[in-house]
């Protein structure tokens, strides 16, 4: 994979960046921004409703991304909804999944959760009355409490919704345990994968879950476009969130009959260019490998966490647990924004605070937690790279 840094236009041009935030966003891969210029140069026209040529042409591709999407979560075409993201595919799903719950039903999440995956739920338990039960943490390794999965799921759950990876300390929750039990009591299954995406390949039919939602931008595509999976039957059964051009069989002044997914999901004029980015980065991954893309990222993490666990003054957290792309830390005594400037005084980028997952980090610390997240284009001496930025931290704050 040592080649692989040159493929991105960004890190040829900032040469000693060391970009450790791709839990954040990744960088783009020439081919997705390639793919996005041609679309706009060349094929630029509105899906599904143009009865010329260009049109045609730009549906197909549109439709294209669908089925690559599709076989990348091994799931049917019909089953991928385009969105602007993560956040729009969980505020959906928060709207449409609790629209005829009531008092003494549950919603059940997890303390794992980002912002996301958290505010969506607890603003419709204000509106509809519904119970928002927390899976709580283990403060020390930063894992699920196995022991709450079984006492907040229960036979007045609807719904069980919890992150795949975590996007504080890339813990991998336990997606078999969390479903079964969630089924056997009846409830849907929503995954937040938006970071287990940028490492692995995602089968949807194995972890039968009946939701699942991701970014593009975190698996080098563009920003401003996401995916929401869902179960046919599921969709069928759910009400849209959005309302506009696109959408609809037939309307009168007194009845309105949606489409059939995805486009009774997809109000609007899509984000296509977005669609066309992203099935191209599917496509870049799927040449470099999965396998090759799981190892690349796991023998990092390992390395990080090696070496960061010889530092003295060094606390990482969620050390032992199973952990995907990343590694999270705190210089004791240290502010984490702190720590993140003095990297960036280094040319070293990563992410500090409180991630957009308050509850999580603040069982944690009090000083904000430093996240360093790997990405195809990383290398050991990144790494390396990261130590050097901790002596100084500690020199500069006497640690
Ligand atoms: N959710 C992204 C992160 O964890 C932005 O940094």
């Amino acid at each position: 994979m040592n080649s692989i840094r040159e493929q991105f236009p960004l890190l040829r041009t900032y040469k000693d960046l060391v970009y450790l935030d791709n839990a954040a966003t990744t960088q783009k891969p020439e081919s997705v921004i390639k793919a996005v210029t041609r679309f706009y140069e060349k094929q630029n026209a509105n899906v599904h409703r143009g009865a010329y040529k260009l049109s045609d042409i730009s549906s197909q591709l549109y439709v294209e991304a669908h089925t690559r999407v599709a076989s990348f979560l091994n799931a049917y075409p019909d089953e991928i909804i385009f969105n602007s993201g993560a956040t729009a595919g969980l505020n959906t799903l928060a709207y449409g999944l609790t629209k005829n719950l009531e008092k003494g039903d549950n919603v059940v999440l997890t303390r794992m959760e980002h912002h996301s995956n958290l505010l969506p739920w607890i603003e419709m338990s204000k509106r509809r009355g519904f119970e928002v039960r927390f899976i709580g943490l283990n403060p020390e390794s930063g894992e699920l409490l196995e022991e709450d999965i079984d006492t907040c799921i229960d036979e007045r759950t609807r719904v069980v919704t919890f992150v795949h990876t975590s996007n504080v300390l890339g813990i991998v929750n336990p997606m078999h345990r969390l479903i079964t039990r969630a089924k056997a009591m009846g409830a849907l299954t929503v995954v937040d994968a938006c970071q287990a995406v940028a490492h692995q390949k995602i089968d949807v039919k194995a972890l039968d879950c009946d939701f699942l939602v991701f970014s593009g931008h975190k698996l080098y595509g563009p920003t401003g476009i996401g995916v929401l999976y869902g179960k046919k039957e599921r969709l069928e059964k759910m009400d849209p969130f959005h309302y506009g051009g696109g959408m609809v069989a037939r309307v009168s002044d007194l009845s309105i009959a949606w489409k059939d997914a995805p486009m009774k999901f997809e109000a609007g004029t899509p984000h296509i260019a977005g669609a066309i980015g992203l099935s191209a980065a599917l496509k870049y991954l799927e040449n470099l490998g999965w396998e090759e893309i799981f190892s690349h990222t796991e023998t990092l993490t390992k390395y990080a966490t090696e070496t960061l666990s010889k530092i003295k003054d060094v606390k990482i957290f969620g050390k032992n647990a199973e952990r995907r792309g990343m590694i999270a830390f705190e210089v004791e005594g240290v502010h984490s924004h702190d720590v993140a400037q003095i990297f960036d005084s280094e040319n070293i980028a990563v992410r500090a605070g409180q991630h957009c997952a308050t509850l999580f980090v603040q069982e944690l610390t009090d000083n904000g937690i430093v996240r360093a997240s790997m990405g195809i284009y990383n290398t050991k001496k990144d790494i390396d790279k990261l130590i050097v930025g901790i002596e100084k931290v500690k020199k500069m704050f006497h640690v």
